[in-house]
């Protein structure tokens, strides 16, 4: 009965594992307020939400946006009174050579799913101090505890978000805020619907289901543990890393190596730099 009346905000709850953690939360009596970018499908989340959860809301919200994550904050304070837990879920992935991304693309990665979170988390935490309670989630994944082929950008944006929060988790506990975060293998959501298939592909016992992942970010809440990894394949495979880091990445190349395009990319065109033209 712990998230009973609880005011619980998820980000990207229009989709994948955060509308699994609406409905689980809701459905365990939590209030829930959700956000994301796609209003069609957050009035269908919010339909499924107030069956069990009435007093639940679904918000259009752009994390990427401080201005509209203060507008979103403001608003969920002044309907609620309080936010008690806030899962940073919203994020977006790309699996692309880093010599071939777009500078756009990584700048997406890193403002979606880093500075996202950190501008929920900065304009939550003045009302959680205040309260001496509170509780960040951060939905992390395998990538931020392992670099991918591939995946650098998206790697960098979870490395980012894993050592802000273990910064944050000794900030916040002596104040009462407990944080926490999960770093799942892969899920079978939207997400990597375009880029699962290609090679190198993650090992069968790498992947985890959205319910698997909702009830490891429910019992982290309970438990109030600092680090999820999941399933246990990874944590192995995370602490094999961890104490024989050289051979793990021997390894490592090894089975990526013939996955790199030995292909020069393609010249990103005429852009000025900051001499050109200055004869
Ligand atoms: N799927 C995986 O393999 C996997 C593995 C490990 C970790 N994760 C992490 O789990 C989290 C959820 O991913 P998922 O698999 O559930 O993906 P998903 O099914 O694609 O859902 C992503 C959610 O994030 C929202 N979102 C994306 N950009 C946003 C933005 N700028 N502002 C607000 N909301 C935004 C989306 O909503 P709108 O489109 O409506 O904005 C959607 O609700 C992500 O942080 C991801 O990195 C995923």
């Amino acid at each position: 009965m712990q998230f009973t009346n609880q005011v619980i905000l998820i980000t990207g709850a229009s989709n994948g594992i955060g509308r699994q953690l609406a409905v689980d939360l809701a459905t365990r009596g939590a209030i829930v307020a959700g956000c994301g970018r796609s209003i069609p499908r957050l009035k269908e989340v919010l339909v499924e939400v107030r069956r069990a959860s009435p007093r639940s809301a679904m918000i259009g919200c752009d994390v990427g946006d401080a201005e509209q994550v203060r507008g979103m904050m403001a608003k969920v304070l002044a309907d609620y009174g309080r936010i008690d837990i806030l899962i940073n879920n919203a994020g977006v992935g790309m699996r692309q050579p880093f010599v071939d991304m777009p500078l756009e693309t990584v700048e997406e990665i890193m403002r979606t799913n880093f500075l996202g979170a950190v501008y929920c988390a900065h304009e939550v935490l003045p009302s959680m101090i205040a309260r001496g309670a509170g509780h960040i989630v951060n939905i992390s994944s395998g990538a931020g505890k392992i670099g991918t082929l591939n995946m650098a950008a998206y790697c960098g944006s979870k490395f980012a978000m894993n050592g802000w929060s273990e910064s944050l988790y000794y900030e916040l506990k002596p104040l009462g805020v407990n944080v926490s975060i999960i770093c799942p293998g892969p899920v079978q959501t939207e997400f990597n619907r375009d880029f699962r298939d290609s090679e190198p592909k993650s090992p069968a016992k790498l992947i985890v289901t959205t319910e698997a992942v909702c009830r490891e970010v429910i019992k982290a809440i309970e438990k109030n543990k600092f680090e999820v990894i999941l399933p246990r394949w990874l944590a192995l495979l995370c602490a094999f890393k961890r104490h024989m880091p050289n051979l793990f990445r021997h390894l490592a190349q090894r089975r990526f190596d013939s996955y790199v395009s030995r292909i020069a990319p393609t010249p990103r065109g005429s852009r000025m730099t900051g001499t050109d033209g200055m004869d």
